[in-house]
């Protein structure tokens, strides 16, 4: 059994399919607070499936996290929950700090005490493994090497500081306590089950709605960009492989421009769903106000795991920019349930919230 956090979300649900797409697979409990972040269309496919369990809370409600961890006594807890987009933490930190950096620390208090009272090959083997990103490194020049897990901590956003001080508690964790963690830090992620408050969902769903794709500032930011399908092979080998107390960064060998990255997309949309007038999608390009303190560039240096746990994604940007798109195109129940907000009226009825 593993405890997966956050399993709901765009990450955590890939993950949670992924992992049980394999047959001998151990079963998921699947903790998420359902913020409008997580949404149970992500996990249709696992209704059946008696290996899933999803449990509606927290993961800052200590008697709830350790009403699990006594009851299901998992290997590992992967923890995926947070608020996660840079614009929302802008105009409202809040959340952010409260489950970015007290939700860690309450987990990593549950896991320590949980930890604690097991024995023998159950207590060698458990792990606290935390998903993290590379926003934690801060920004680079155009010049700069990409980031290395040695790259001091220079977060600038409200997001990219949360993250980075739930790492420092995940670290200081397994210094003091030899609590037995690993930290992951990946680059962007693009693929299925994406909300469209992000770039590459927004682009693509504006486009096909014929609204305007908004590009921040002059589209020259630059980001490296790694399929989600991908992210989730990279946690499942640290997990299995990685050294406790390390961090290993993980990302996709795909730097690409905010504009270059729109374009792609136009472009394949202009093959696969053609304008009804015949004009290109890049048509709807519009540029608009810079984000406050826009982080220029992210790079990662996935050297690290790829020689020490033999990890490289599997995806080019072409190939996952091109599944992505289509994924899109091939689910509008899942686009309409999250466009409409109709994928939240059931959790009112279900959860009162
Ligand atoms: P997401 O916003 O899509 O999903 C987050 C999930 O966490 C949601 O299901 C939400 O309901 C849940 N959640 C939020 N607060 C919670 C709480 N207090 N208790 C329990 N559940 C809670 O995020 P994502 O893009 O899937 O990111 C998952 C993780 O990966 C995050 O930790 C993020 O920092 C990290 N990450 C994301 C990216 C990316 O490109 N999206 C890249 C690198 C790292
Ligand atoms: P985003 O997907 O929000 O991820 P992050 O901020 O975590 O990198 O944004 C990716 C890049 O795209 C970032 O440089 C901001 C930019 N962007 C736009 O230009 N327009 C948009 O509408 C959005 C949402 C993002």
């Amino acid at each position: 059994m593993i405890l997966v956090t956050g399993g709901a979300g765009f990450i955590g649900a890939n993950f949670v399919l992924n992992w049980l797409s394999s047959v001998s697979a151990e079963g998921v409990i699947n903790l998420d607070k359902l913020t409008y972040a997580g949404n149970l269309a992500n996990l249709q496919s696992l209704k059946n499936d008696s290996r899933h369990t999803f449990v509606h809370g927290d993961i800052g409600d200590k008697k709830l996290v350790n009403k699990l961890l006594a009851e299901h006594r998992p290997r590992a807890i992967i923890n995926f929950a947070a608020e996660s987009h840079v614009d929302r933490s802008i105009h409202g930190p809040t959340e952010f700090i409260q489950t970015n950096i007290v939700g860690t620390f309450n987990l990593l208090e549950c896991a320590r005490e949980y930890w604690g009272g097991l024995e023998h090959v159950e207590k060698d083997r458990f792990r606290f493994h935390h998903v993290s990103t590379d926003e934690v490194y801060g920004s680079l020049s155009l010049s700069d090497p990409a980031f290395k897990e040695t790259k001091p901590y220079e977060p600038n956003s409200p997001y990219s500081a949360s993250k980075a001080a739930s790492d420092h508690l995940v670290r200081a964790w397994f210094h003091t306590y030899k609590l037995p963690v690993v930290t992951t830090n990946c680059s962007n992620n693009y693929g299925p089950y994406h909300f469209p408050e992000k770039l590459i969902p927004l682009v693509i769903l504006n486009a096909l709605a014929g609204k305007s794709l908004p590009v921040y500032g002059d589209g020259q930011q630059i980001r490296d960009w790694l399929y989600v399908g991908d992210h989730c092979s990279a946690i499942s080998v640290v997990l299995d492989k990685g050294k406790l107390g390390e961090t290993y960064n993980i990302g996709g060998w795909n730097e690409k421009t905010n504009l270059d990255v729109v374009n792609i997309i136009c472009a394949i949309l202009d093959e696969l769903r053609p304008r009804s007038d015949g004009k290109p999608y890049s048509k709807q390009i519009t540029f608009v106000a810079d984000r406050p303190g826009h982080d220029l560039r992210y790079a990662i240096d996935a050297r690290k795991i790829q020689k020490e746990l033999g990890w490289r994604p599997a995806e080019t940007f072409d190939t996952g920019i091109r599944k992505t798109v289509r994924w899109y195109l091939d689910n509008p129940d899942w686009v309409q349930g999250v466009v409409t907000g109709s994928y939240r009226d059931w959790l009112q009825k279900q959860y009162l919230i």
